[in-house]
């Protein structure tokens, strides 16, 4: 929540950091700024909304120098003021510092630099931070000392960006709980909370470890621990391109993603098959003996990662004979849920960064399971903190509402679902063999259905005005119709309730009413006749009835208005496919009603505080 930039080198800094700004706005866009030191020392433009806004301002300044930081903004302590944005500066204007993340103990900290004079003109915590570090500063001898100390009187979350007027030739970066990426260029140095910022620049990267301070100059780096140490960390080399994460011609993010999902299947995929059998031997070095040894299976994550995994939960009861358990990480983290040695623990999460699913891990981990990540994000601090990856291979989704990384997460799920089914011959060879060849043709027919979008838009026509909606579905499908609605609700802002088909006549039917139209998963499966069902309560009060439906159903539509054509696959693999019509129809909803698509209101695409 919240991105930072920095820069040192040839270029004017504030063009780079506005660039780069653009490019981590999806963190948080309520507000922004920048700090660039000039030969006026250091001047700080900010203001409210998004960066273009800053631009404006930043433009009329003229800023010329070469080295800065810069941040945008999701409020958490502090309203969304051009006071509150980042950065916040020392009461000398010797330090300016931008921060993404919580510090717990401001308030005790404040009222301790209150004490000794200091006064503050935010209501941020962030602003404690730099005065604190002004104090620190000056009774040490060099700046990565203070920072240490700086370090040691902080609890909370923090990834911080900090330039000192009097070092003209770098700035330095704080990172402990909240992600940050140095990108190391030729005479020119940058840092980012992600890598996104750094692609059109430089390739070649350092994820900070946990309590890690940097200088950064022009020439290079130089890393401290948190006990002040000098480090060494590896540099590592980005696999994605700048391309990736451009529009490409499309109007928004969101639907560049969701067209790109054909793709991003087949690279999830590439090379996990081979001659019909799933191949994880590249990403885990499990043996025989340690995948016998796990007989219970936790996933874990949060929002749309957490319905990918409530939807591989079905394929792992299926095919394995483990105990399979699904829990969204703030509720795990604190529950008495037993992860001993004999647990399999799979985080799932898109940014690698979110704090519940983060410290989820930290738990399991401590109490003894083996702890595989799912994630997009390779060098995450979830995929270092856990003992085994299965990276997505989706490429950078920018658009805050995901899309194509849900495809992905289902895709490496169900990899590891045939896997572990096959070594645990719970799954016969020739069975996973069928379901491992119906794997590589799902991506040309979620094709299929990227190609119908005209007919979808159409339906979304229909509907956008509605005010409520109601989603249905069963078995696998259930948690597609979870994450229909939750799109529905993210980019529309219309209200939609998601419940199991059966469910319905235990409560939510109360709900129904004609102006409440009922969208239902209803694949040609075995509970096709029981959802057929719910759709006749739905109609008898009424309610305009839009189905997810197989083609070549002739039945279908005798009972309801409109429908989603989706083509036929096994039962086990509709939810590739059903979740494809429900993302463009609140795509298209959301466009007719006139919302902000790729930054929808109140939400940020990394949650990366509690
Ligand atoms: C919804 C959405 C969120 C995320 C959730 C977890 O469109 O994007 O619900 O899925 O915040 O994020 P990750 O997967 O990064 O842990």
């Amino acid at each position: 929540m919240c991105g930072i930039v920095g820069y040192v080198g040839f270029r004017k800094a504030a063009e780079v950091l506005l660039d780069g700004l653009r490019r981590v706005e999806y963190r948080g866009y309520d507000s922004a700024g920048l700090a660039v030191r000039t030969e006026k020392g250091l001047e700080i433009v900010k203001e409210v909304g998004k960066v273009s806004d800053l631009e404006q301002v930043a433009r009329g300044r003229n800023l010329t120098g070469c080295q800065g930081i810069g941040h945008t903004r999701w409020a958490t302590h502090g309203g969304v003021t051009v006071t509150n944005a980042h950065p916040h500066a020392d009461g000398a204007g010797r330090f300016a510092l931008v921060h993404n993340g919580i510090i717990e103990n401001y308030l005790d900290l404040q009222e301790e630099l209150h004490a000794k004079g200091v006064c503050f003109f935010s209501q941020t915590d962030t602003e404690v931070i730099v005065q604190l570090l002004a104090h620190l500063r000056a009774e040490t001898d060099d700046m990565p000392t203070a920072l240490t100390l700086l370090q040691q009187r902080l609890n909370g979350s923090f990834a911080l960006a900090i330039i000192d007027a009097q070092e003209p030739e770098c700035f330095y970066c704080v990172r402990r709980g909240s992600p940050l990426v140095l990108g190391l260029g030729v005479e020119e140095c940058f840092c980012a909370s992600d890598v996104s910022a750094l692609l059109p620049y430089t390739k070649n990267v350092v994820y900070l470890e946990e309590g890690d301070t940097a200088r950064v100059c022009t020439k290079g780096v130089e890393i401290w621990n948190e006990c002040g140490e000098e480090v060494c960390r590896d540099v590592a080399i980005v696999d994605w391109d700048v391309s990736m994460s451009e529009k490409d011609g499309y109007p928004h993010y969101m639907l560049k993603e969701i067209n790109e999902q054909g793709a991003v299947f087949r690279s999830t995929l590439k090379g996990r098959i081979t001659e019909g059998r799933i191949d994880l031997s590249n990403d885990l070095d499990w043996d025989a003996s340690k995948i016998n040894s796990w007989k219970n299976v936790h996933i874990v994550a949060c929002g749309t990662s957490y319905y990918a995994s409530l939807v591989a939960q079905r394929a792992l009861e299926q095919w394995t004979d483990c105990h399979i358990v699904v829990d969204v990480a703030s509720e795990y983290r604190y529950r008495r849920m037993k992860a001993d040695p004999s647990t399999l623990a799979v985080f799932v999460s898109q940014s690698g960064e979110t704090a519940d699913t983060l410290a989820a891990q930290r738990k399991a981990r401590s109490e003894g399971a083996h702890c595989l990540a799912i994630t997009n994000v390779r060098g995450s601090t979830l995929a270092r903190e856990v003992h085994d990856v299965l990276l997505l291979k989706a490429g950078p989704e920018i658009g805050v509402a995901a899309t194509k990384t849900f495809m992905g997460q289902m895709v490496a799920l169900y990899l590891l679902a045939l896997f572990l089914g096959e070594a645990r011959r719970t799954l016969s060879a020739a069975e996973a063999k069928r379901l491992a060849e119906e794997l590589l043709h799902l991506p040309y027919k979620v094709e299929i259905v990227l190609n119908r979008q005209d007919a979808i838009k159409e339906i979304a026509r229909k509907y956008a005005e509605k005010r409520n909606f109601l989603y249905l579905g069963r078995g696998n499908t259930y948690p597609v119709a979870l994450e229909g609605a939750l799109k529905l609700k993210e980019i529309s802002y219309i209200h939609a309730e998601a419940y199991a088909a059966g469910e319905m006549k235990h409560g939510p039917i109360a709900l129904l009413e004609p102006d409440v139209p009922v969208l239902v998963i209803v694949p040609r499966n075995s509970l096709y006749e029981k959802t057929l069902s719910n759709i006749q309560e739905a109609k008898a009060r009424h309610s305009a009835i839009i189905a997810v439906g197989t083609d070549g159903d002739a039945l279908l539509p005798h009972h309801v208005e409109d429908i989603l054509w989706i083509p036929w696959t096994d039962e086990e693999f509709v939810p590739f496919l059903a979740v494809v019509p429900l993302q463009l129809f609140a795509y298209h909803a959301a466009v007719l009603r006139g919302c902000e698509i790729d930054q929808p209101r109140n939400l940020a695409k990394s949650v990366t505080v509690e």
